[in-house]
């Protein structure tokens, strides 16, 4: 990768951002380097306290894909509360957020899953309707702008 002026921004706050355990989004229109800085902030990132989880979003994915697949890395600590395997920080990288398929009333229920897992920590046994906290509340999104 050719370092550019933005590339060497967005490589600095990207990399500040998931240290601090924040949640990242890129958005930008197609062929900007999205992908291409994602994939260099997280090859940078130590093996032995971070794992990543990548999650390739297309039009099929639902949101039980979502949960099925954060779900399968993580284990039960107490009551309705999960933590990664194996001790790690564990970071979830989807790419091409924006792909999943709107359903009837215009949202997207992959991206309707991570906001309610954001904005409370939680989702949804989706068996018993419990509560199930997933301690790993730390991503980096890639959203590709159409406009
Ligand atoms: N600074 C750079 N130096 C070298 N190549 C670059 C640079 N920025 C982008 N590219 C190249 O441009 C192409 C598009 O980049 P990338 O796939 O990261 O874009 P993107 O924003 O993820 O696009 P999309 O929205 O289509 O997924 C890639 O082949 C990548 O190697
Ligand atoms: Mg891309």
């Amino acid at each position: 990768m050719v370092p550019t002026v933005d590339t060497v921004r967005y490589q600095y706050l990207t990399q500040t951002l998931i240290k601090n355990l924040c949640p990242v989004m890129l958005v930008g229109p197609v062929g900007t380097g999205k992908t291409s800085v994602a994939e260099n902030t997280l090859s940078k990132l130590d093996p032995k306290s971070y794992s990543v989880l990548s999650v390739n979003m297309s039009a099929q994915t639902s949101s039980n894909n979502v949960q099925d697949i954060i779900e399968s890395r993580v284990e039960k600590r107490t009551k309705g509360v999960y933590v990664p395997i194996g001790g790690k920080k564990l970071l979830t990288f989807m790419d091409d957020f924006n792909m999943p398929a709107k359903d009837t009333f215009g949202s997207q229920p992959p991206l309707e899953l991570i906001k309610l897992w954001l904005d409370y920590g939680f989702w949804y046994d989706r068996m018993k309707q419990t509560q199930k906290y997933i301690k790993v509340r730390f991503m980096f999104l890639i959203y590709k702008s159409t406009s």
